[in-house]
């Protein structure tokens, strides 16, 4: 031991207990992933809360799954044989998000939208890339740091809830997501808590049209447009408006407001 060192004193067990909390803010931190501002992913607990039962069990299991592959994902999500793939800067162009806001993509999956939505809200503003599966959010910092994108922070969430601060978002993106919300009722709740009073809650997702639509939306997509906005509306939004995007022929786009008096 060098001398430097033994003339230390012993450290006394609350220098200890400091250390060892700062090492953990330290990695958590390296993480690149969130879950709250006061939670780092170590800590969180993945396990539902809600009493609400899974309106689609196993839906996200090939999402959750930690040898999820990731690139193969690359190429179906962000292919052109998807609609919204194509139509993305449509799409967030009608978002109307303004320099400096704050919004989130709920089930960001590969991050097909983050460049898109940190353009529309600038250095200045930010984007929550949102999502339940822990190797689509390393994916997502690691496009965010790679693009150079400050404003753009990856989240984890659980199935249940966004785990985003009370009141922070003018905006909440959920695109192609809401039918793998498997607690909805619950995840709203989250969702309308994250908004600032009078934000937006704005849906892309499937069409579905008994005899109409393709028979993969038919068994994959649980509700139609009608449905989904029923829902949402007694989750406690209203509703604002139902959006064209010029393209977009199997897809809906629609917003709902966070009243401005809702707890
Ligand atoms: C079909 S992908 C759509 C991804 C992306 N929005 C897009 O359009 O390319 C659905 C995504 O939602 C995520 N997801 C499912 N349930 C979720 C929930 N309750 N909260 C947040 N993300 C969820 C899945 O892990 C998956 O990444």
């Amino acid at each position: 031991m060098s001398r430097d060192l033994r003339q230390l004193p012993p450290p006394c067990p609350r220098q200890v207990i400091a250390l060892a909390v700062l090492c953990l803010v330290f990695l958590g931190g390296c993480s690149g992933l969130t879950a709250r501002p006061d939670e780092n992913r170590s800590t969180l607990d993945a396990t539902p809360k809600t009493s609400e039962s899974s309106v689609r069990p196993g839906i996200n299991d090939v999402f959750v799954n930690p040898e999820l592959n990731v690139d193969e994902f690359v190429a179906v999500f962000e292919g052109e044989s998807r609609e919204v793939a194509v139509h993305r800067e449509d799409i967030v162009a009608r978002l109307g998000l303004r320099s400096g806001d704050a919004v989130a993509d709920i089930g960001a999956g590969t991050g097909l939208f983050m460049e898109p939505l940190a353009q529309a809200v600038g250095p200045t503003g930010s984007v929550l890339a949102v999502d339940i599966s822990k190797r689509f959010v390393e994916h997502l910092q690691a496009r965010a740091s790679q693009s150079n994108l400050l404003q753009v922070q990856a989240v984890l969430c659980t199935e249940d809830a966004v785990r985003l601060p009370a009141e922070s978002l003018d905006v909440a993106f959920v695109c192609d997501t809401y039918h793998h919300f498997e607690f909805p009722q619950a995840t709203l709740e989250s969702i309308r808590k994250a908004l600032k009073p009078g934000g937006q809650l704005v849906l892309v997702d499937f069409k579905r049209i008994p005899g109409v639509s393709r028979e993969w939306i038919l068994n994959h997509v649980r509700l139609g447009q009608e449905e989904v906005i029923a829902e949402v509306l007694s989750a406690g939004f209203q509703l604002n408006e139902v959006l064209f995007v010029n393209g977009l022929e199997e897809n809906y786009m629609v917003s709902f407001d966070r009243p401005k008096l809702s707890h």
